[in-house]
């Protein structure tokens, strides 16, 4: 599905934003794996994460809706899961897969896992052999890709350094590792989001972490208690107002409840130095997640430099901060960053595919991208999101401000992560 881009004269007003989806995944795995019925508030409810539930439908565990966002998971402990009957289908959803076959790899079962067409490309490989190096028996699509089929077994503890920093690698190893005979030792190159580290720990796993090793010590039993469990509102997601609001003119806005784990926030930390009006007040904690509020105002932005150890902590915003660079004043540099180009999409190629479309001076490099700003931006073109949820709310906020409207195509992509978007940055838009 097309969709045309909408112009904003200026933002202003309060929303909340929805539970962040990296948690909410999290969040049903551990619950089905603990002893008891966990309730998680704030789930969100998108195509990804309900992925996630069906699955532990499919494996035998009861998941049910009390209301909108909110979930009870009747734990079944962790041997209590059950082979499924059919294939576990992930959809778009590169946390639900990867995260799986860690889990399912210590089943007493077989499955198979399967995604999309655009899921089915992405590299498996980074898993399966550190999950093989444990004892795991999989089969892959030209040794690297979904469909996975997992005949589960015993599996041992090792000692292993992530070859990237990747928080689905790190967590599908966690959740194999409650499973092996010996302790599981994890040394990050980088650190990358702990929401699994944070949750394992919040339901009573004993796990230590100390800078960038991680380990999951065998001296007792492990058993995961039911929780109760309130997912905060996703910085991913909020980060496009944030960057909507610095762009439109005459913007003043605050965003509620928004996660700020200090693994996630490098695009706060980048927008500040870019010269963001941004301020953050109620600072709190929920299920072991810092907190706030938001409120962040129309902004004159400088270019930086985005690159090293900051590139994992803010990952996902990557084609967002390009949008924002195509306003800053003077010459963005990304680097460090070809994890992009096995995401969702190649996102340095089609963030800057389409950011040249809009007339502005962007380059790709092998592991990043340099764009020249500030650049006004141009309409009346269309743009491909290549099924990519955040390419399509990058380039929604773009044309806030861009010359004429213009088309994006595959808009029905933010399903994936943001159903609302469109609804909730329509009510802060004046015209
Ligand atoms: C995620 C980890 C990141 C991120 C993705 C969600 C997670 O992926 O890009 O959107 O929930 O663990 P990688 O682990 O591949 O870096």
């Amino acid at each position: 599905m097309s969709f045309n881009t909408f112009q904003a004269n200026s933002l202003m007003g309060e929303i909340t934003i929805p539970g962040d989806k990296s948690i909410s995944h999290r969040a049903v795995i551990l619950s089905s794996i603990a002893e008891g019925k966990s309730y998680i508030k704030g789930f969100l409810e998108s195509d990804d994460c309900l992925h996630t539930i069906k699955i532990f439908q499919a494996l035998g565990v009861e998941i049910e809706k009390i209301e909108p966002g909110y979930y009870m998971v009747e734990g079944v402990g962790l041997n209590g899961l059950r082979e499924a009957s059919n294939v576990l289908y992930c959809g778009n959803s590169g946390t639900t897969a990867r995260l799986l076959a860690g889990l399912l790899a210590a089943q007493d079962f077989y499955s198979v896992l399967t995604g999309d067409n655009f899921l089915n490309v992405r590299p498996m490989d980074r898993i399966i052999k550190p999950l093989e190096k444990m004892g795991a028996r999989i089969w892959s699509r030209e040794d690297k890709y979904l469909p996975l089929s997992i005949k589960g077994s015993p599996l041992k503890g090792i000692q292993y350094e992530l070859p990237v920093a990747s928080a689905q690698l790190k967590s599908a190893l966690l959740l194999a590792g409650l499973y092996a005979q010996e302790e599981l030792k994890i040394i990050e190159p980088e650190l990358s989001r702990d929401h699994t580290e944070r949750m394992l720990q919040g339901f009573g796993v004993d796990l230590v972490k100390e800078g960038k090793e991680i380990t999951l010590s065998k001296k007792g039993e492990i058993k995961l208690d039911a929780q109760e469990i309130e997912v905060p509102g996703d910085l991913s997601s909020a980060a496009f107002f944030i960057a909507a609001a610095l762009i439109t003119p005459d913007s003043d806005i605050v965003i509620r409840n928004v996660g700020i784990n200090p693994t996630r926030d490098g695009f706060l930390r980048i927008i500040q130095e870019m010269g963001a009006r941004i301020e953050f007040f109620n600072i709190r904690e929920k299920a072991g997640e810092p907190l706030a509020d938001i409120r962040v105002m129309s902004s004159n932005l400088k270019a930086v430099s985005i690159e090293g150890e900051l590139i994992p902590l803010l990952i996902d915003e990557l084609p967002l901060l390009a949008v924002l660079a195509a306003r800053a004043e003077g010459r963005t540099i990304i680097r460090d960053a070809a994890e992009l180009r096995v995401k969702e999409s190649d996102r340095i190629s089609a963030t800057v595919e389409g950011l040249r479309k809009l007339g502005v001076r962007a380059e790709e490099m092998p592991d990043g991208m340099v764009i020249e700003g500030p650049a006004r931006l141009q309409g009346g073109v269309e743009i491909e999101s290549y099924y990519d949820h955040r390419l399509v709310m990058s380039f929604i906020v773009a044309g806030l401000i861009s010359r004429e409207p213009f088309k994006i195509k595959d808009v029905e992509a933010v399903n994936v992560s943001f159903p609302d978007f469109n609804k909730i940055l329509k009510k802060l838009c004046y015209r």
